[in-house]
């Protein structure tokens, strides 16, 4: 028996959701109240598969705290004092990943976007180099454009589906004397890949022989298809002073609004250096949603895991049938799907656009993933069925028009 409804269809309008609202200027650049931009569709008649939150509803553990904090009447100038916090955080990582670090370690930010464009510019020199693996979550790239930096690619090989690394490229890229800092997505999006630990440990070595900074960002670490493993990469380098984890309940408990990761800076230097910038205030309701998820949101997340698992299985099945050229391998972390249309698209075009305006789907086109990702697109699967099985069809008439009308 189930005990969440995860086939909720939940109004999200008129919240400010960047979800619903915002996705004018997100996708396509334009200005958000920018009537000129019309679709064929009315906005609330989109299916929305674009930006990394979720159509469900934050779990009452999560909202409970918050209205027990919001019963206290006072939000006041917060910022965590006691040991609750870190003590709630660490025994979520040393059961879920066997992992643990020193409370000094953990510091927090509203957000990892901000903690990345800041860490970026603590640890690198304007000549110095940011490298990343593509595609990307593109504001690693965007990290290194606010600083002033130049960004290097070492490109994934695409193994019929199945992403790895290439150590040879990625080896040569660290070598060069100007790459300083690596951003590492770990599980990685958009493709979806559970880093295992001998990619963890080769990583690892050239991390090391480099004396490379790293930025680990795992943030989509507990949204694990069933059967998967994370594994931080701290604790393949659990003496390795150079790097620095993102980890946040954002992504797993849909709470992205509510501004609040952690930072786990082992560099004492470097802790310093963020310090003296980082204005370390927090907001009250975000830390208690946050002691909420961490003390009591294992078993919603373990059917929100097995609800997903299904929703990439349907949307597997359902490519299989209705667009037997695609290729799409179900992600093994994160509600997002990496799917291949290269047999139906050229480089050029636009698939954000295509999908928008032929399809009513929102949805995150390759190259909004910075590069090597042509002709692929990003599919949020966080949703009700019944709405997914709605863009799933939206998307495979409207490609299917599109191969009729080229006949
Ligand atoms: C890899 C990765 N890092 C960071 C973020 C955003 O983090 P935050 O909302 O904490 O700024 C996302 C959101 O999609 C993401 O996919």
């Amino acid at each position: 028996m189930k005990k969440y409804n995860f086939d909720e269809i939940i109004e999200r309008r008129n919240t400010n959701a960047l979800n619903t609202d915002g996705f004018r200027s997100y996708i396509f650049g334009a200005s958000d109240d920018d009537e000129s931009m019309k679709f064929p569709y009315e906005d609330d008649e989109f299916i929305r598969m674009w930006v990394a939150d979720m159509e469900f509803a934050t779990p009452d553990c999560v909202l409970d705290k918050i209205r027990e904090r919001l019963d206290k009447r006072i939000l006041g100038y917060t910022r965590i004092f006691s040991n609750e916090y870190y003590n709630a955080f660490r025994s979520w990582c040393e059961k879920r990943y066997g992992w643990s670090f020193e409370k000094e370690e953990l510091l927090t930010s509203n957000g990892i976007i901000p903690a990345l464009y800041a860490l970026t510019g603590h640890i690198l020199e304007k000549d110095e180099k940011l490298l990343f693996l593509t595609p990307s979550y593109a504001y690693f790239q965007y990290s290194a454009d606010a600083n002033g930096n130049e960004a290097v690619y070492s490109n994934l090989i695409n193994n019929d589906g199945y992403f790895e690394i290439d150590y040879e490229d990625f080896a040569k890229k660290a070598s060069d004397e100007k790459t300083k800092l690596l951003i590492f997505c770990n599980p990685h999006n958009p493709t979806g890949r559970v880093w295992k630990k001998d990619e963890l440990e080769k990583i690892g070595e050239i991390i090391e022989e480099n004396n490379l900074w790293v930025i680990s960002d795992e943030i989509h670490c507990d949204l694990l298809r069933k059967g998967q493993k994370h594994i931080p990469l701290g604790k393949v380098m659990p003496n390795y002073k150079r790097l620095i984890t993102c980890m946040a309940v954002s992504k797993t408990f849909n709470t992205a609004g509510l501004m609040f990761s952690n930072v786990i800076i082992r560099d004492e230097e470097l802790r310093e250096k963020w310090n003296k910038t980082h204005i370390n205030f927090e907001n009250p309701l975000s830390i208690a949603g946050a002691m909420g998820a961490y003390e009591s949101g294992e078993d919603w997340l373990e059917e929100l895991r097995e609800y997903l698992d299904n929703n990439f299985k349907v949307t597997e099945e359902y490519l299989k049938e209705n667009l037997p050229k695609s290729k799409f391998r179900i992600s093994e972390a994160t509600y997002l799907a990496w799917v291949d249309l290269s047999e139906y698209f050229q480089a050029e075009e636009d698939l954000s656009e295509f999908f928008a305006y032929k399809a009513g789907v929102l949805l995150e086109g390759g190259r909004m993933f910075v590069q090597n990702s042509d002709c692929f697109i990003r599919l949020n699967l966080a949703m009700p069925k019944a709405m997914l099985m709605e863009g799933l069809e939206r998307i495979s008439e409207a490609v299917n028009n599109k191969i009729d009308a080229q006949l």
